[in-house]
């Protein structure tokens, strides 16, 4: 069997043997990786409890796969090229010999400041070279890295710190985002005044904002190496890890209060990235990949770092914004380096197309080959921009749906292998066996149907458990259908049986492809002194996909104006300011059933100005409140 799969007649094979047989086709795609020692078992499973083990009894390293593996043949190509936030700084590119040597520096640096594996730590950085170097630091000692995204306010570190106990914080003095300096040491300075668990801090010189470094805790990232220079052997054997130890932890919202920390272990989610990055973009040796995520999320974890690095390739990290200097940035990017594969977000390609076609018209973008998408549903006419302006109607486009809970790519079209339907995701890869579930917990057969998608049969990358909470894992995602994993989203399989997502079926909302919780973006507007009660819904935004609307009932005669200001205030000190509201409207009262709950349907009709689509009211304690809401809101609109 190819690792990488030719034709659409291939696909079929092996997404045929991958169903027939799981184990022996991902034990034949287990045989692409090194492993120190082989594995006796490639699964063994159950969805109850839930217990996943993939590759049992292997021993590896994941560097040794995205790093040393490399260096024979491949030491001088580049495995990073960074590209600055301004384009008048110089780039730097690491070549694989380089990298790898970085990465054995910095994990001797952890060592000396006392990490040993199975510590966590916490990564707060900017996205320059040094982020990607920490985590595979980490993963060489075997310590676990929790990247906090420099968009999450002080509280937000606090609370991942904390929720996984982390031993060591890795951040920079600042970093720069646009015509902005974000003051990263000081937003974990800031957060630290909550953690315990904190013994030392890692700071990256970027900026050059002034910092206060705490003595005997804070210690300065280029200090750290000269000491290990000094010391004299650079090296650092790959610790050995079992196929099941974890590798990372990374928060993502659900529909409750708390973020939780997705598990990922070591040799599931190398394999799975690995073989996910080399089949969705059809990746060629040579090509310069492009991965515009930041790597505080999944897509940069996934498709920057690890898959890319395991596969070879030449990943391309970019430290700025789409529009700064101006929104021509990434396709500047693209003809400076002659990128092969772009892999970006819908709303990234909206807000571009908004800026008018003359930032692209005079671009030379001939090297691109394949178009990625992810994050969010792309809809068409997104989707047509990206083919006919970026890609000159000569370029696959891969519109990638995936979760952080699933490692990588679930479904998706095999760029330029398998069929593509704007706003489709397609087909799914080999290992992915999806399920539309009815209400009554029942599979829908047949095509030209939607329902609840699940996944009927493990995969490799998914998550193993919720960090401290393994019942939560369950709950969340194991409990709402028997023998199946739940992903939230709805889903569509038309009369060919393609799949379209139609998005999220729980109260989690996608604003920019940033997954962020209904109740928590409550819990904080709650928070603020003159605030009784909230509730947030989602609602159609041009730019963002959805945008975030809150009613709030405020306790007292209040300054609505001013108000709303101290509330956007708020909810970026608790969460970040991804998380604040577009629209906020105050109402007297919330909808609510006679048993109390709050009827977001109605809410969200409400919030897409669909006045007279809000239904049948009669069931609620007091239906006039619905009126009052719509002539406010209609007030608003004006
Ligand atoms: O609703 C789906 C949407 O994003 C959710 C996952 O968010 P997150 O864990 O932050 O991961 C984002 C990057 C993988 C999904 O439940 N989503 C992601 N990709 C797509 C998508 N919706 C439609 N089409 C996609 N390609």
């Amino acid at each position: 069997m190819n690792f990488q799969i030719n034709s659409f007649e291939e696909y079929q094979e092996a997404y045929k043997k991958s169903v027939e047989n799981p184990e022996q086709f991902w034990g034949e795609v287990g045989d692409h990786f090194f492993w120190k020692r082989k594995w006796n078992n490639v699964l063994n499973w159950n969805f109850t409890e839930p217990d996943i083990n993939w590759y049992e009894g292997g021993k590896l390293n994941i560097t040794e796969n995205c790093l040393d593996r490399h260096i024979y043949q491949n030491g001088d190509t580049p495995a990073i090229i960074w590209e600055p936030n301004d384009p008048t700084e110089a780039h730097r590119i690491l070549t694989y010999k380089q990298l790898l040597q970085k990465v054995e520096q910095f994990a001797n640096v952890l060592k000396n400041n006392n990490v040993r594996k199975g510590d966590r730590v916490c990564i707060y950085l900017p996205m320059v070279p040094e982020l990607v170097i920490s985590l595979l630091a980490c993963a060489r000692i075997g310590a676990i890295h929790s990247v906090v995204f420099g968009g999450f306010s002080a509280q937000s570190i606090a609370d991942r710190i904390n929720d996984a106990a982390c031993k060591l914080v890795i951040t920079s003095d600042g970093g720069f985002r646009g015509s902005k300096v974000l003051e990263l040491k000081t937003v974990v300075d800031d957060a630290l005044m909550q953690c315990e668990s904190v013994e030392k801090v890692i700071v990256l010189t970027r900026t050059r904002t002034p910092v206060s470094m705490i003595k005997g805790r804070d210690v300065w990232w280029e200090d750290e190496i000269k000491k290990v220079e000094t010391q004299g052997n650079p090296s650092c054997p790959a610790e050995e890890m079992d196929a099941e130890d974890k590798l990372f932890v990374l928060y993502t919202s659900g529909s409750t209060g708390k973020p939780k920390g997705v598990v990922h272990t070591t040799a599931g989610y190398m394999v799975f990235t690995g073989y996910t990055f080399a089949n969705t973009f059809q990746y060629k040796p040579g090509e310069v990949y492009f991965c515009t995520a930041d790597i505080g999320w999944i897509t940069g974890h996934s498709y920057i770092v690890y898959g890319p690095l395991s596969q070879g390739a030449t990943s391309l990290m970019f430290e700025g914004i789409p529009t700064y200097p101006d929104a021509g940035r990434y396709w500047d990017i693209v003809d400076k380096y002659k990128v092969n594969i772009i892999y970006t977000a819908p709303t990234a390609i909206r807000s571009l197309m908004a800026f008018g076609d003359e930032f692209i018209e005079n671009k030379d973008l001939s090297s691109l080959r394949v178009l990625g998408s992810v994050g969010e549903p792309i809809n068409e006419e997104a989707w047509h921009w990206y083919h006919e302006k970026v890609g000159k109607k000569k370029c696959p486009i891969v519109d990638t749906w995936w979760q952080t809970e699933n490692g990588g790519h679930l479904i998706t079209p095999i760029a330029g292998i398998t069929p593509e339907i704007p706003s489709y995701a397609m087909l799914p890869l080999p290992g992915i066996q999806p399920a539309l579930m009815d209400e009554h917990g029942n599979e829908i057969e047949g095509n030209d149907v939607s329902g609840n998608l699940c996944i009927k049969f493990p995969w490799p990358g998914m998550l193993r458990t919720t960090w401290g909470d393994h019942e939560r894992c369950r709950q969340t995602y194991f409990a709402t259908y028997k023998n199946m994993y739940f992903t939230g989203d709805g889903c569509y399989r038309n009369p060919d049986g393609y799949y379209r997502i139609t998005g999220r079926v729980d109260d989690v909302l996608n604003v920019s492809g940033h997954r962020i919780g209904t109740a928590e973006v409550e819990n904080a507007i709650n928070m603020h002194s003159d605030v009784v009660e909230s509730a947030i819904v989602g609602y159609p935004h041009p730019v963002k996909g959805q945008g975030i609307y809150a009613y709030v009932i405020a306790n007292h005669h209040i300054d609505e104006e001013s108000t709303k200001k101290d509330i956007l205030q708020t909810v970026s000190r608790l969460i970040g300011p991804i998380a604040k509201p577009d629209v906020i409207q105050f109402v007297s009262d919330l909808p609510k059933t006679r048993s109390g709950k709050i009827m977001r349907r109605i809410l969200r009709k409400i919030a897409e100005g669909e006045f007279s689509a809000v239904g049948d009211i009669t069931t609620l304690q007091d239906p006039t409140v619905v009126q009052r809401i719509i002539e406010d809101a209609q007030k608003m609109r004006k």
